[in-house]
């Protein structure tokens, strides 16, 4: 018999390590670079937010998805998901716990415990891609992840952390919080292999403040999606016939009211919060019932949808029951995501009021109205001419005095009606997908 015990020990020693061989190449390495998935080329897209209030995070998903890559689409789902996202056999959708948990640090290591697992369990993907804000913590997790392993990181900028938080401190940068936001923005961002902007503007901030290179940074506008859509006249169903039956706005429009006479509606959306002061137009209209009495009786009618909630809704709804209107009638509504489509689409402007903290977004709102075939009565700020042109697609405005002159002008003139209208409807055609592809082939990312 065989003795075993004849032999050196390193020849033990070898034969063991010989027959862990395949477990350890086929299993252990693989398991520890790449997890349980498969070869196809892989995204992680991250999101703290709300996935089906983040549209354009969506837009990336199915962008990734539609070039054959395995999406790993991970953010909190506090409502129900588009179809497009849960249908999709190439995007996964990885809900990640909210903690409800008042206090920022609890909250905040929480989300790092989360975040690490979720890029632990995820590794090996090629491209990783958050959005920013909010750049804490995740910023700083995703790009020691990109050191360690080598993933590419991708940041897509709608708009900047620190300004936002600076916001909340009277506009004071030097409050140590905004400072701390500001550095992990500077610091950390320059971890990135690419960077997209909402505009130009953005970038060029980039570019000069954060000394990122030209080079990695892509402006990527955003765009309505394809649910937001003009709408189309046929033969035997004009505008005025859907007004008379579609389920959201049937029941608001006042019975004198007669869109072939001129009569108009607008429309706004709003979170009734403090920086988009929905008192403006309110105060706007006020001026244009004054206009009517005192001096032109012919002014057409003008009917005003405010959609949305928020903190001061029953403040202003109270504002406007005080009031008396007699060419003017305001109606608040909450519409579904399935129902606002269907409500622009029937309106002839829409109106923003949308400012921007850091002066450097673009409100989606607007794209949403152009999406829809709307020309834009805007509130005005630097960046906001990416966007709207004056006289082409809308009308800009700076108070309340000019929105009632700019409202007079789109309501009589029928002439600037109709151009704007044409105006629009050319920024109804720009969609996504024609910029995603632009973007990620001046990256050179090769699908
Ligand atoms: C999913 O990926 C496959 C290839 O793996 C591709 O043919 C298909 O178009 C993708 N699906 C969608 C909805 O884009
Ligand atoms: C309009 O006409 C088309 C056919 O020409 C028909 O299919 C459609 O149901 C009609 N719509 C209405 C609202 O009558």
């Amino acid at each position: 018999m065989f003795n075993f015990e004849a032999l050196p020990q390193w020849v033990g020693y070898s034969l063991i390590i010989y027959l862990s061989l395949p477990l350890l190449v086929y299993y252990l390495i693989p398991n520890l670079f790449y997890g349980n998935r498969s070869t196809k080329k892989r995204v992680i897209i991250y999101v703290l937010g709300d996935i089906s209030h983040s549209p354009r995070i969506c837009n990336h998903a199915k962008s990734f998805s539609s070039k054959n890559f395995q999406v790993e689409l991970c953010g909190y789902v506090d409502s129900t998901l588009p179809k497009v996202i849960s249908e999709d056999i190439n995007i996964t959708v990885h809900p990640i716990p909210r903690i409800n948990e008042f206090g920022i640090i609890r909250k905040v290591s929480f989300q790092f415990i989360c975040i690490a697992a979720k890029l632990w369990e995820l590794r090996g993907s090629n491209y990783v891609l958050i959005q920013n804000p909010p750049s804490i913590p995740i910023m700083p997790m995703v790009a020691i992840y990109r050191v360690l392993t080598g993933t590419k990181l991708i940041i897509d900028w709608h708009n900047l952390a620190y300004s936002i938080l600076a916001l909340k401190y009277n506009g004071n940068f030097w409050h140590p919080l905004v400072l701390i936001s500001y550095l992990i923005e500077f610091c950390f961002s320059r971890f990135a292999d690419y960077h997209l902007t909402v505009t130009k503007a953005m970038e060029d901030y980039l570019v000069a403040k954060f000394r990122l290179n030209s080079k990695r940074i892509s402006v990527l506008y955003d765009r309505a999606n394809n649910q937001f859509q003009p709408f189309e006249v046929t033969k035997n169903f004009s505008r005025k016939d859907a007004l008379a039956t579609e389920p959201c706005v049937k029941n608001y429009i006042p019975s004198d009211f007669d869109i072939e006479k001129g009569d108009r509606i607008i429309v706004t959306s709003t979170s009734f919060t403090p920086d988009e002061d929905i008192g403006v137009l309110i105060g706007a209209l006020k001026i244009y019932e004054n206009s009517y009495e005192k001096f032109d009786k012919a002014l057409p009618r003008i009917t005003c949808f405010i959609t949305g909630k928020g903190p001061q809704k029953e403040e202003y709804i109270k504002k406007v029951e005080e009031y008396e209107w007699n060419r003017v009638s305001i109606v608040f509504l909450w519409l579904s995501a399935e129902e606002y489509p269907k409500l622009l689409r029937l309106c002839d402007y829409g109106i923003s009021l949308h400012t921007s903290s850091s002066g450097l977004d673009l409100p989606m709102k607007i794209l949403d109205m152009f999406g829809s075939g709307l020309p834009v009565i805007a509130m005005n700020y630097p960046v906001l001419d990416e966007l709207v042109k004056q006289d082409v697609n809308g009308l800009k405005f700076s108070d309340r005095r000019e929105l009632h002159e700019s409202l007079l002008f789109a309501m009589k003139d029928k002439k600037t009606y109709e151009s704007l209208k044409e105006g629009a409807y050319k920024e109804s055609e720009k969609r996504w997908y024609t910029n995603w592809d632009k973007s990620f082939s001046e990256f050179k990312i090769i699908y």
